[in-house]
């Protein structure tokens, strides 16, 4: 394994935080309370189906139809996690650039493919921004979430678009933009960015972690270059019904609504932080969690989890130490809680 070149566990995942514990889960950042009913009878209601091999047409029409563009521009993908995989494995490329931190299991397939991967980090100081000018020419894939896993910054759809240039591919996680009402920095839809590809997970906003379905939006020799590298039939039927659920208009209004309960939610969560003197907030928030730094990290960190809640560690990414935690945006009431669980794991900590 090469993923442990460097002191981050970059195999570490927020499920390692709640498996076999009987914890509020703050870790994990799926939607609560789903998937939804309506959802769960869909999926059930294709296992009729299950006698024949995927048939992914209709999915990856509704997909198309969704983000306005055609249908050789969208790959249909067992989860972004796939994609990852896929991305290393399948295109040439000789100097990938990750933006850290971020989510790091883009470049733990990129190591583990043979890759060697340079590292952007961005700093607390700017805020966690990108200056697109502090990409490198040379590099020929440049990986960036946004929203931004764990920081939860959105950055601004210009800015990575100016990373676009020719002979270099432009991947761009957006598998938490839909919690972000009407998606303004979405690069998804956009067709005239050189080299852009584009992934999306269901996992998040619809609850289908265990289920294995998101996509890919790219141009179509792109497209082409990832499936040559799939397996045979790799979304099943029942991810297949699901993703052409959740691209349905009720569908997208029900996440639209999510989103927006989410910001806020997410004002109170970040107006219960700001009472702590002793913790800091990356303050601009936009996704579905938040990112915060204390003292003794580690030790708080235990002592929540003593109290009842499992937040997620924040030293296994690039970038970030042993004082930062991440925390999954809750209802109002399951906030309120937690804050009262971290008010007491600080005293219990002490100075
Ligand atoms: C930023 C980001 N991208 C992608 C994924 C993987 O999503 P999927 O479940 O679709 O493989 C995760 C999962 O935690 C994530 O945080």
């Amino acid at each position: 394994m090469r993923t442990h070149t460097d002191a981050h566990d970059l195999r570490h995942h927020g499920d390692a935080e709640v498996r076999d514990a009987d914890l509020t889960d703050l870790a994990v950042n799926v939607r609560a309370g789903t998937p939804p009913a309506w959802l769960r009878e869909r999926i059930a209601g294709s296992l009729a189906g299950v006698a024949a091999y995927p048939d992914g047409r209709a999915a990856r029409a509704a997909i198309a139809r969704r983000h306005g563009l055609p249908v050789e521009r969208v790959l249909l993908t067992a989860g972004a996690a796939e994609a990852f995989v896929l991305l290393a494995r399948a295109l040439t490329v000789r100097h990938p650039l990750v933006v850290h931190p971020q989510f790091t299991e883009p470049e733990a397939a990129l190591r583990d493919a043979g890759h060697e991967v340079a590292r952007l980090l961005l700093r607390e100081e700017n805020g966690f921004r990108l200056d697109p000018a502090a990409v490198p020419d040379a590099a020929d894939l440049v990986m960036i979430g946004n929203p931004t896993n764990p920081t939860s910054v959105l950055h601004p759809a210009a800015d990575l678009a100016e990373l676009a240039r020719p002979g270099r591919l432009l991947v761009v996680d957006e598998a938490f933009m839909d919690a972000v009402p009407d998606e303004p920095e979405a690069l998804a839809a956009r067709t005239d960015v050189p080299g852009l590809v584009v992934l999306r997970s269901l996992t998040k906003t619809w609850g289908l972690a265990g289920l294995r379905i998101g996509y890919v939006l790219a141009e179509p020799e792109t497209v082409e270059a990832l499936e040559r590298a799939q397996p045979l039939w790799p979304v099943s039927t029942p991810a297949l019904a699901a993703a052409e659920a959740c691209m349905e208009p009720a569908a997208l209004k029900e996440a639209e609504q999510a989103a927006h309960l989410l910001a806020t939610e997410r004002a109170h969560l970040l107006a219960g932080l700001a009472e702590f003197e002793e913790v800091r907030v990356v303050a601009a928030a936009e996704a579905t969690f938040v990112l915060v730094h204390v003292r003794r990290g580690a030790e708080v960190r235990e002592r929540l989890r003593g109290l009842g809640f499992a937040a997620r560690r924040g030293d296994t990414f690039p970038g970030l130490g042993p004082g930062w935690l991440r925390l999954a945006v809750r209802d109002r009431v399951t906030t309120n809680r937690f804050l009262q669980a971290l008010d007491q794991a600080l005293a219990m900590v002490g100075d």
